[in-house]
């Protein structure tokens, strides 16, 4: 009896090559990223990790070797392009407006709105009330939508960060270094989120310089060195 065919993963890269210059940043990678695991990607500085994620992202095209999403190959023109095929990424600056409040800076120019044409406004109580039900339903507990994010916690701020990709619809997130600069409580905050992520089915990668992380979250792990897949 033959065996059933695997279901190909959320996300692949195939044999992605990209250079700048004379030494390539990624040779030949090959690297996927199935949907409801958190797959970590680890190397050291220069090891070609952003580079990948932009590739990945829609950020530049690979110079070599292609993308598929669901076994189907497809282009990226940008990170938008990206984005409406649900591969989001959550950069270590969070794009987030430090002055504005928790349900403005969750929705970000996707707020609700009620009536129509002249009489159309902002739907307030109902963003409100969304922003802080999507934040709680993530563990993260807030009382006040007004609350200016710069006065949150950094665990706190990736998780509007990542709220906000969800909501747009990520099937796979991406985040670049989440814990770099947080400490110990904050950390564990977002490897919790991350986790609660993933239980969503989300396709969760994870870039990080720390082992200890990975062993924390990571369902599988990949080693960058010099632009290659070394494990
Ligand atoms: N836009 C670019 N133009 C030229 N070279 C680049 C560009 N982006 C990356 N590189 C080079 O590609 C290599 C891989 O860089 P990359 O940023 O992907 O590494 P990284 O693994 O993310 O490192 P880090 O841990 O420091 O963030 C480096 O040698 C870098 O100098
Ligand atoms: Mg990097």
């Amino acid at each position: 009896m033959n065996a059933p065919a695997a279901a190909p993963p959320l996300l692949r890269a195939e044999h992605v090559s990209q250079r700048f210059g004379a030494v390539p940043s990624l040779d030949d990678v090959s690297f996927d990223v199935p949907a409801g695991l958190v797959t970590c990607l680890l190397g050291d500085n220069g090891a070609g990790k952003s580079t990948l994620i932009k590739v990945l992202s829609g950020v530049f095209p690979p110079t070599r070797g292609r993308l598929l999403l669901d076994g189907r190959e497809v282009r990226f023109g940008s990170p938008r392009a990206a984005l409406a095929h649900g591969i989001a990424t959550v950069y270590q600056d969070l794009a987030l407006i430090p002055l504005l409040g928790v349900w403005r800076n969750f929705f970000l120019g996707t707020e609700p709105v009620r009536g129509r044409g002249p009489a159309r406004r902002l739907d307030v109580a109902r963003g409100r009330a969304t922003a802080l039900a999507e934040l709680d339903a993530l563990g993260i507990p807030l009382t006040d939508p007004e609350q200016p994010v710069a006065t949150l916690s950094g665990g706190q701020r990736q998780a509007i960060a990542i709220a906000r990709a969800l909501l747009r619809g990520a099937r796979v997130l991406i985040l670049d270094e989440p814990t770099a600069a947080l400490g110990a409580a904050q950390r564990g905050l977002v490897l919790e989120l991350v986790r609660t992520v993933k239980a969503r089915g989300v396709g969760v990668v994870l870039i990080t310089h720390d082992p200890a992380q990975a062993d924390a979250v990571a369902d599988r792990r990949v080693v960058l060195e010099r632009g290659r897949v070394v494990s």
